[in-house]
């Protein structure tokens, strides 16, 4: 059992499972890219995991709200203002102290950005390569430093961290609003993708080739996420999930009319502080010493870059068999989830029947298996070892939303049990559309049942869309419009994250409801 990170309760994550990885935070403006981030920091400091963080809008130093942040740069809240020539003290003290920075770079100009950045990363990569220890480097804005089809020295450092740095343990999550200007080789690298919203063509594109999805409904549902909302891409696991709000103080928040008053701020030691100033001071009057230690280290980056060459030719040489290869033996599937899929086909007498049941769980079997269940003789449902939609929220929802939710639940159970298994299934399934075909093989009737009955109340109600699509009926959840049509007498006082709430316990209503009889 690894810690657990508190990202979207929608999604079970461990902190072992972003050592050495590069995550990637895509979507327009204001869809919520940087609070992801954020979250994700806020969830790394908690752990006093080492972190960086490139800050090009002077975003981040409200994490200082909670966590002990070193700010250095040029912006708002930068508490030591440094340029390139400390970059590489800076680097050290991070890594070989644990301190995590936020390096503000919104009051630089553009060549002193790329001055910065050089110096510091490629001292970070090198500390990495002797420490060895898990760090990880977020960079917002990256289209600006690894953009596509252009080579700059700055972009192959970057490049070289997102896909190399797993052997030093360094990781990387990059975040941009140009997802079609990212460098392709470190997208396709990206093992955690965070997709927010996007609405121009070449993004979407973009999105096509990263998600397993017909281009057709990749659109759909990727138009359709709101703020804050994304699909977590991992392999094969495919979700739609809410992230959570940040705790610490957003300063790039979307401002409103309500003042908002800057938090008061942690400060690191003043040990570290003083430590800058003092490498800050040094600079200019070189000793001797100090000269032929920076001649050596030059000489140690120098016979580093030779080794990564021969590693690398070592690489291409192995590809082309002039070496021998050994080959690792293959990991065999996890024990745990096999047994599982066995009970639950045992307790689902519809398996060996040759059809599948409604899944119980149904968003939680979407996280394993985002796949459209065309084929559904034989399939096993691999149940998830918890149950995100199960309403087990911490937080509690206020009285009169609880009320007006077991309202609809009791409407909902007096309709016919065909509908409720259709409702049941679709529901659980958001947000992929479904023919009646698929419907009628997941749900165990008769397809022409469901064409000479189809769920015309859920669909009256709103909890139900459907429409034609290449000659056929497709249905699909219309809960997210409806919880805000529905509970929308509540606001101002219910926010984005309630409704995900709401929309989330109204979910697992329906789906629970689908299996009484
Ligand atoms: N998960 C969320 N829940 C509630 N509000 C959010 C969420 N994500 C973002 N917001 C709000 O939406 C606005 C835009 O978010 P932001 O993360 O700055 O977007 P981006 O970085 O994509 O431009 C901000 O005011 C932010 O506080
Ligand atoms: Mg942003």
């Amino acid at each position: 059992m690894g810690i657990p990170l508190s990202i979207s309760s929608d999604l079970d994550l461990e902190l072992e499972d972003i050592i050495g990885q590069c995550v990637a935070i895509l979507g327009i403006r204001g869809s919520g890219k940087s609070n992801t981030a954020g979250v994700i920091f806020e969830e790394l400091l908690r752990s006093n995991y080492p972190l960086s963080i490139i800050d090009i809008d002077g975003e981040y130093f409200g994490l200082k709200e909670k966590y002990e942040v070193l700010v250095v740069g040029r912006g708002e809240g930068v508490e030591i203002e440094v340029d390139e020539t400390c970059a590489e003290e800076i680097a050290q003290i991070s890594m070989e102290k644990n301190v995590p920075v936020v390096v503000d770079l919104s009051g630089f100009l553009s060549d002193e950005r790329t001055a910065f950045l050089q110096e510091y990363l490629s001292a970070l990569w090198n500390l990495a390569g002797k420490l060895r220890h898990p760090y990880i480097i977020g960079i917002e804005e990256a289209h600006e430093f690894i953009p596509q089809g252009v080579k700059t020295e700055l972009k192959e450092l970057i490049a070289r961290v997102a896909l190399r740095g797993r052997k030093r343990g360094l990781g990387a999550i990059v975040i941009s609003q140009r997802s079609a200007k990212v460098d392709k080789d470190v997208l396709s690298q990206a093992g955690m993708l965070f997709l927010h919203r996007v609405v121009h063509e070449v993004d979407m594109r973009v999105y096509s080739e990263l998600l397993p999805w017909r281009k057709a409904e990749t659109k759909e549902i990727i138009t359709a996420l709101s703020t804050g909302e994304c699909v977590y891409l991992n392999g094969d696991n495919v979700i739609p999930i809410y992230v959570r709000e940040r705790e610490t103080f957003h300063a790039g928040f979307t401002p409103s009319l309500e003042v908002v008053v800057t938090p008061e701020l942690k400060q690191v030691s003043q040990a570290i502080i003083e430590a800058i100033e003092h490498a800050k001071q040094g600079k200019g009057k070189k000793t001797r010493i100090d000269q032929l230690e920076e001649a050596l280290a030059h000489l140690e980056s120098e016979a580093m870059k030779k080794d990564e060459t021969i590693a690398r030719l070592e690489g291409i040489a192995r590809t082309l068999g002039y070496i021998k290869v050994e080959v690792p033996q293959p990991s065999y599937p996890d024990v745990q989830n096999i047994s599982k899929a066995i009970v639950h086909s045992v307790e689902h007498p519809g398996v060996a029947s040759g059809r599948s049941p409604a899944p119980s769980r149904a968003v939680g079997t979407m996280a394993k298996k985002m796949v459209p269940p065309a084929a559904p003789v034989g399939v096993i449902d691999i149940e998830p070892s918890t149950a995100p939609t199960e309403p087990d929220d911490p937080i509690v929802l206020p009285d009169a939303v609880i009320r007006h939710i077991e309202r609809i639940a009791k409407r909902v159970s007096r309709k016919s049990i065909l509908h409720r298994r259709i409702l049941s299934f679709v529901v659980g399934h958001a947000p992929l559309a479904y023919s009646v075909d698929q419907i009628a093989a997941w749900t165990n009737c008769a397809r022409g049942v469901i064409d000479n009955d189809p769920p015309r109340d859920f669909l009256e109600m709103g909890l139900l869309a459907r429409e034609r699509r290449s000659g056929k009926m497709h249905y699909h959840s219309n809960l997210k419009e409806y919880v805000a049509r529905e509970f929308g007498p509540f606001q101002p006082d219910l926010g984005i994250s309630d409704l995900h709430r709401i929309m989330r316990h109204l979910q697992a209503r329906l789906v629970l409801l689908g299996e009484e009889q």
